[in-house]
């Protein structure tokens, strides 16, 4: 009894383990998390900063120009950006969007 008790807590703390996990990628919805997966890193260490607080446009972008740049590879040569995609619409919308929210905070000030 003790024993299969020991075994039932085992289970349920893996099972809550397994939870912790994060999302794959792949399944990511939110513009934040797609953002810190695939971008925020390499724009703090080259880029337009993390949060783009050295974004050098005046003007926030259009969401559908950063969807182009990112997913279609639009407007490439400007840019030493990897494409990125495997984002479906839905994420490239999200990311698009985050970003544009970034880009007015610190244009905005
Ligand atoms: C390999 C490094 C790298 C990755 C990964 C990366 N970027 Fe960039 N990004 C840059 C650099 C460097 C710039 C500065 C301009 C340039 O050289 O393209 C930039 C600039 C930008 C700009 C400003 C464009 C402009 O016209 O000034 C946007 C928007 C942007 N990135 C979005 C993203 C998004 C969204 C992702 C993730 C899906 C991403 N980037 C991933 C390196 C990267």
């Amino acid at each position: 009894m003790r024993i299969s008790a020991y075994f039932v807590l085992l289970f349920c703390s893996l099972i809550l383990a397994g939870c912790d996990r994060e999302t794959p990628p792949e399944k990511m919805t939110a513009g934040e998390d797609i953002y810190g997966y695939y971008c925020k890193n390499c724009h703090e260490n080259k880029g337009p900063g993390a949060n783009m607080e050295r974004f050098a446009g005046k003007q926030p972008m259009k969401p559908y120009k950063i969807i182009l740049m990112i997913k279609y590879g639009f407007n490439q040569d400007s840019h030493s950006m990897p494409l990125f995609d495997q984002l479906s619409e839905e994420q490239a919308d999200a990311v698009a969007r985050y970003v544009v929210s970034l880009q007015m905070e610190h244009i905005n000030r």
